[in-house]
């Protein structure tokens, strides 16, 4: 990706421009927990290198005034074809970060997704800002899982979407580096600290009002967890790699609304996904966080889409940076994309100014790019604005 250029105003120009002002004010670690993938991140780039190999059919003289970026997910309308993605610890980036998103997500008219691993509560977002997409990860505590559905019920989230590419953590290789799972010695310990210390606009930011972290959806599972360390153990004890699709069915059960299942690559998962009564699916290798060398989801996005694309909605994420390659999604067949990083790098930047300026700026990319492949709203976009 070519280096952005400095700007001489402050306003951010593209999504990248967070990116790199989230650099500069999260500690090292956190942000490498971010931007990080597993292994060599060969996915990582794939997500990105495919999409940027997508090149549009420049279509003239077709009358493109009055375009529209509205459309419907699950009979849901949205502004444009967009979701904030469930990102796990999102609030140690920013004060409340979860509570910011969603509250820009609204402003926007599109949905925030609630990972089970935030800092703010579902409740405390559904307070805040309209109730949001509940993301629920199948736990060795079933009876856990079971409640956190019925709090999500409870506090009407819309829609539930079931992750299931984390039968085990992916190996990210940057977090073990940097002892983010806290292996680390007296010495890591020091260098730790002191990369916590040195960032004091994060640190006063995050640690205003001297709020504790704490997992908000957890906080009933670890009682007597005092520092996000101990929440962290307990986490890493309850991926489960026994789920099969009877857990799935096991949800179906359980969830009476809409229900999405998300890390979906291969078109016979995601049929057997729909068998099992999702309806609908996110092609998602989780960002190239899990599976290092599993294919790009917009390569794998055509041949789901093949297999299901009839019978349920087709939803991607993963190198999402722009409104363009939400257009190169919606050619190849998803009905909207998800993205996890840009939001959260918009939001350790700057807030909920952050993460709205951000939708804005996707939606205008989104625009100009209908506008100059001769389309005028989603449903012309296909692959006759593709090379
Ligand atoms: C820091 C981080 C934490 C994440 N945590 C979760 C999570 O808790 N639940 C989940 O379903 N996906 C999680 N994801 C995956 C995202 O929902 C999404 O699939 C991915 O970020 C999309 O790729 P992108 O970051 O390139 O947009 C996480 C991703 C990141 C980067």
């Amino acid at each position: 990706m070519p280096r952005p250029e400095r700007s001489l105003n402050l306003v951010a120009a593209g999504s990248d421009d967070y990116r790199r002002r989230a650099r500069r004010i999260l500690p090292r670690q956190l942000f490498d927990y971010v931007d990080g993938g597993a292994n060599s991140e060969a996915t990582v780039r794939a997500n990105r290198r495919d999409l940027d190999a997508i090149e549009f059919r420049q279509r003239v003289l077709r009358d493109v005034a009055g375009p529209t970026t509205a459309t419907t997910v699950l009979g849901q309308p949205l502004a444009q074809p967009l979701i904030l993605a469930p990102v796990g610890f999102a609030g140690m980036m920013a004060r409340r970060a979860e509570v910011q998103a969603a509250t820009a997500a609204a402003h926007q008219g599109v949905p925030f997704v609630e990972s089970t691993l935030s800092i703010c509560s579902l409740e405390e977002v559904a307070q805040a800002a309209p109730p949001p997409w509940f993301q629920l990860y199948i736990m060795r505590d079933r009876g856990y899982a079971a409640a956190l559905l019925e709090r999500a019920q409870a506090a009407r989230c819309p829609v539930l979407v079931l992750t299931v590419d984390l039968a085990v953590v992916g190996r990210r290789l940057r977090d073990v580096r940097n002892g983010i799972d806290a292996t680390l010695g007296p010495w890591g310990r020091w260098r730790r600290s002191a990369d916590l210390a040195a960032h004091l606009r994060w640190a006063v930011d995050v640690g205003r009002r001297g709020r504790p972290l704490r997992f908000g959806n957890l906080e009933a599972a670890v009682p007597d967890a005092r520092l996000p360390t101990d929440f962290q153990r307990w986490i890493a004890t309850q991926f489960d790699p026994s789920v099969t699709w009877d857990d799935l069915l096991w949800v179906r059960e359980r969830w009476t609304g809409p229900l999405v299942v998300k890390g979906i690559l291969e078109p016979d998962d995601a049929a057997r996904a729909v068998d099992c009564g999702a309806d609908a699916v996110i092609v998602s290798n989780h960002g190239g966080r899990q599976l290092d060398s599993a294919p790009s989801t917009i390569r794998a996005l055509p041949a789901v889409v093949d297999a299901v694309g009839g019978r349920t909605e087709v939803l991607m994420d993963g190198g999402v940076r722009s409104g363009q390659d939400v257009a190169r999604a919606l050619a190849l067949g998803a009905r909207a994309c998800l993205v996890g990083r840009p939001w959260v790098y918009a939001v350790a930047a700057e807030g909920t100014r952050g993460v709205d300026r951000l939708l804005t700026l996707m939606r205008d990319e989104l625009v100009v790019t209908m506008a100059l492949t001769g389309s005028r709203d989603l449903a012309d976009l296909g692959p006759h604005i593709l090379r």
